[in-house]
């Protein structure tokens, strides 16, 4: 079903959803601050019973790359906050070092915002419920592109560009460009740091996924105008 090459984008959308934004940086927080408010009195599922936060998500609100995880664990119950234990402190070590960027530039969320028992995966039904927040969060902060880290995030996004997957392994290493409702992004799906924790040889492919990360980042700073799809083969793309 998928070209065995990855979307090498030229997206030319990008300066145009920029200047479009430009003063609006306010709104946008504002705007998500409500969703973190709505996303703290939510009881739209079961979850909420067991958490002793929820954990909205994080970070800049013009961001260009969102990271999307599957659920808070049990450190970012306790404090409210995505991705602060060891999980996350790899994600932070990789922002900041494959992609010489700050936690506080980006954004990171989760597709589920409270806590599964035990950190069971998130049900179908729990997902389906608590989305919508998520689909909001992209519609305000509109980024250029999303990480989908592991299997849920990577299942929903490509999903709704009308691409069935049934795990990363499929697709990571590869870019999918594609539209969400009205916003333009690029998606990326790589592991979950977790995995990468416990699996030496995940945590050197999790390496190179974000070094195509930051390809893709400066491919679209060095010219916003380009750019029509051209398809190259990952071995190319690196040479
Ligand atoms: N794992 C996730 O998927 N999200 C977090 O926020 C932390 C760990
Ligand atoms: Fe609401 Fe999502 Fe928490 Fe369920 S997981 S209670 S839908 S915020």
């Amino acid at each position: 079903m998928f070209k065995k090459t990855a979307l090498i984008i030229n997206p030319c959308f990008i300066g145009e959803s920029v200047s479009e934004l430009r003063g609006g940086a306010m709104d946008k927080k504002e705007a998500l601050n409500k969703i973190a408010e709505e996303i703290r009195k939510c009881k739209k599922c079961d979850l909420w019973k067991n958490r002793k936060n929820a954990v909205p998500g994080e970070g800049n609100p013009d961001a260009e790359i969102m990271f999307v995880g599957e659920a808070p664990g049990f450190n970012e119950d306790l404090q409210g906050r995505p991705f602060v234990g060891v999980a996350g402190k790899l994600l932070t070590s990789l922002i900041m070092d494959k992609l010489g960027l700050e936690r506080r530039q980006v954004f990171i969320t989760n597709v589920v915002k409270c806590r599964p028992p035990n950190n069971r995966d998130p049900k179908q039904e729990e997902i389906e419920v608590c989305s919508p927040y998520l689909d909001e969060q992209v519609r305000i902060i509109k980024p250029k592109i999303i990480v989908t880290l592991g299997r849920h995030s990577t299942i929903y996004f490509l999903k709704k560009l009308g691409i069935n997957v049934s795990g990363v392994s499929q697709v990571r290493g590869k870019v999918f460009r594609g539209k969400l409702n009205d916003t333009k992004v690029i998606i990326i799906p790589t592991y979950h740091p977790a995995a990468a924790l416990y699996n030496p040889r995940l945590r050197g492919i999790l390496e190179k996924d974000f070094e195509l990360i930051k390809t893709i980042l400066e491919e679209i700073k060095r010219d916003e105008k380009l750019f029509e799809i051209k398809q190259i083969r990952l071995d190319e793309f690196f040479t």
